[in-house]
């Protein structure tokens, strides 16, 4: 089976330090739990790095931060997956689902203004499959309507807007290590802020409610990542460039061999750089999607969807009933392709190929 991702992962070179960490007892709040959002503040450009258990407690953590409740508005990209509206809902503010770019999966800027209100407190962007465009836009009109951007980047580690690195552009950017991300932890998240006021209470509230004197100046949480996962993002993180130009380079193959067949790329803005965290392609009009997939992983060759429509899912919709027509377009018809080191792009295309002959 051609799988769809691999971990960057060396268990050879892990080895010796996962026996160091065992051996010392200190499995949590140790060495690479300070190194690692060290390494990730010097590798975002950004002022503080924080770390959580997983995107999802990011994004809670951040919209706690800003004191988010009933009553308060968050836009939201509709073309994501459903973590982003659930940490929303979770607090008992309103989703309010902003539709995307077709072209680059994007919310746009549009949308947002479409669905600003009083009540509107944050806009939440997500680079949809790690896509930062259209992201400095959204920036600019939250810095013009005093609206905070968080940046859902659960999938976006290594991209870049110029040369500013994702974690660096929005107010609260979150990050996942999930084992679909190209830097995975196992599980584990993280936010990166410039915003000194911010990261103060972060201190605190990610530490229980304790600040650097270990008094407890309010209540807080524990949403910490054990000390071997920790070891798992020191051990990434500075292979995390060499990863993105490999996955481009594959990107780049792909459409080569695919758009002439009708398969419409993912697009990027031009000065975006897209860690291509995850290879999505429009199938043609003439092309069931679903039908691809099951012939794919009849071939041997795992595929996804794209990514979901929120609005369209059981619970936003008995909800909400207002579903988004281009996310729900991407939905139905975008598909995810392996992508990892050493996949044979060529095979892969050659059997997407046949199907369309089929
Ligand atoms: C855009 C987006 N946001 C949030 C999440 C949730 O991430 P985690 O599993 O780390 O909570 C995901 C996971 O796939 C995601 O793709």
């Amino acid at each position: 089976m051609i799988q769809l991702i691999k971990p960057y992962l060396d268990y050879q070179e892990l080895e010796p330090q996962f026996a160091k960490i065992i051996n010392s007892g200190m499995l949590t709040k140790g060495e690479y739990s300070k190194r690692f959002p060290e390494m990730l503040k010097n590798y975002t450009g950004a002022a503080s790095a924080f770390l959580t258990t997983s995107a999802t407690t990011a994004l809670t953590m951040s919209l706690k931060l800003l004191d988010v409740g009933p009553g308060d508005e968050i836009i939201v990209s509709d073309f994501s997956f459903p973590a982003s509206s659930n940490v929303i809902e979770d607090l008992g503010a309103t989703p309010v689902f902003a539709d995307v770019s077709l072209d680059t999966y994007n919310m746009t800027l549009d949308s947002v203004k479409a669905n600003l209100s009083e009540k509107t407190k944050a806009v939440m962007f997500v680079d949809a499959l790690g896509n930062p465009s259209g992201l400095l836009d959204i920036a600019e009109f939250c810095k013009e309507h005093n609206l905070v951007l968080i940046e859902d980047a659960a999938c976006a580690i290594g991209s870049r807007v110029g040369e500013t690195k994702v974690g660096n552009i929005a107010d609260l950017t979150c990050f996942s290590f999930h084992p679909r991300k190209l830097l995975t932890c196992g599980e584990g998240g993280a936010i990166t802020t410039n915003n000194p006021k911010y990261a103060e209470v972060l201190s605190y509230k990610l530490n229980h409610g304790a600040n650097a004197d270990g008094e407890f100046v309010s209540f807080g949480y524990n949403y910490r990542m054990p000390e071997l996962a920790c070891c798992l993002g020191c051990s990434q993180l500075p292979r995390i460039d060499d990863i993105v130009v490999q996955r481009r380079a594959q990107a780049r193959q792909y459409a080569e061999l695919l758009e002439p067949l009708g398969y419409i790329a993912q697009r990027a803005d031009d000065l975006t750089y897209h860690n291509m965290q995850s290879v999505v392609f429009m199938v043609p009009e003439d092309v069931s999607r679903d039908g691809l997939c099951k012939w794919l992983a009849e071939q041997g060759v795992e595929s996804t969807i794209g990514t979901y429509c929120l609005s369209a899912t059981a619970y936003y919709k008995a909800k909400y009933n207002n579903v988004q027509p281009n996310a729900l377009y991407l939905q139905r018809n975008t598909i995810t392709l392996p992508c990892y080191e050493n996949v044979s792009v060529d095979e892969v295309c050659e059997k997407i190929a046949s199907y369309r002959a089929s």
